[in-house]
């Protein structure tokens, strides 16, 4: 299939509309509707971190099906969530009317974050978990995210690491090999049938355009748009299976290298607070 990365919007788009039945299916929603506290394994991972949200004005950039979006919204905070594709706001709505948690949803791309929110009206931005990954230019990104906050208010991501992004898929001889772009590029093009969740039937539209940025280019990304970070942690885990066989699941959702976990970033937390 010829694919031009610039078209990665519309691609992208018609990508994680095809994944969300599968998701739906897959990702483990039936204890929000069961059990008033449940948290995402996403959210619980950061707990320690993340401090005390309740009472406050949050933003859920790329919400996805909502289940960090409703479990922030169940630690008390003011929850909106942002994502380009209908089909997944539908499924966050369903989920967040059944869990009992009330949630704004807005269907809007990134870019447009802030001129759709207005400007300078939450106190916290919360992101992550494959999302930088969809965005070409993280300039562009952090002065949405800035633009967003108010002064004092911060951002919090916990994303798959840069270097992660770089590896190939599993090898037979079982080698992990640096294949693709560790600095920001046009992107690279991928046509995967598969999501990351387990599903019988290929996706619709398996064509994808991925971006990665440095930990440089994100760091000064944010500085120029205004942003101080106040905490950057890596982690040794990742809470998707991102290197096939040779992760394995450990405590709570999360992935990690079989042997020798700690040659390999695999994702990070960082807050920022908007100065
Ligand atoms: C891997 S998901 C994020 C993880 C999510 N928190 C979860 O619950 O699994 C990526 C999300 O980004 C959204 N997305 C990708 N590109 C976007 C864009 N340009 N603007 C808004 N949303 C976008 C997709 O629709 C998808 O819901």
């Amino acid at each position: 299939m010829d694919v031009n990365p610039a078209d990665y919007l519309s691609l992208n788009r018609s990508n994680w509309n095809s994944r969300v039945p599968h998701h739906v299916q897959a990702y483990d929603l039936a204890p929000f509707r069961t059990d008033p506290t449940h948290l995402s394994d996403v959210v619980r991972f950061d707990l320690p971190r993340l401090g005390v949200v309740s009472g406050l004005s949050g933003v859920h950039l790329q919400c996805h099906i909502g289940s960090d979006t409703v479990s922030l919204a169940r630690l008390g905070a003011h929850m909106t969530g942002l994502d380009f594709s209908a089909p997944a706001l539908t499924a966050a709505a369903a989920l967040a009317h059944e869990a009992g948690n009330d949630v704004r949803w807005v269907e809007a791309d990134v870019y447009a974050a802030a001129a759709t929110l207005g400007e300078g009206g939450f106190d916290f931005v919360y992101t992550g978990i494959g999302a930088l990954c969809w965005i070409p230019d993280v300039q562009r990104w952090a002065a949405n995210v800035a633009a967003l906050l108010r002064p004092g208010g911060f951002l919090f991501i916990r994303e798959g690491h840069p270097m992660l992004w770089t590896l190939c898929d599993p090898r037979d001889d079982q080698l992990l090999v640096m294949e693709y772009p560790y600095f920001e590029t046009a992107g690279t093009v991928f046509t995967e049938s598969y999501s990351y969740v387990e599903h019988d039937e290929p996706l619709a539209s398996p064509a994808i355009v991925h971006f990665n940025h440095s930990l440089s280019e994100i760091f000064n990304a944010l500085w120029h748009a205004g942003m101080t970070i106040t905490m950057f942690e890596e982690h040794q885990t990742v809470p998707w299976n991102a290197a096939g066989d040779a992760m394995e699941l450990v405590d709570g959702g999360e992935y990690r290298l079989r042997e020798n976990p700690e040659r390999l970033a695999a994702s990070y937390t960082l807050r920022a607070e908007k100065r």
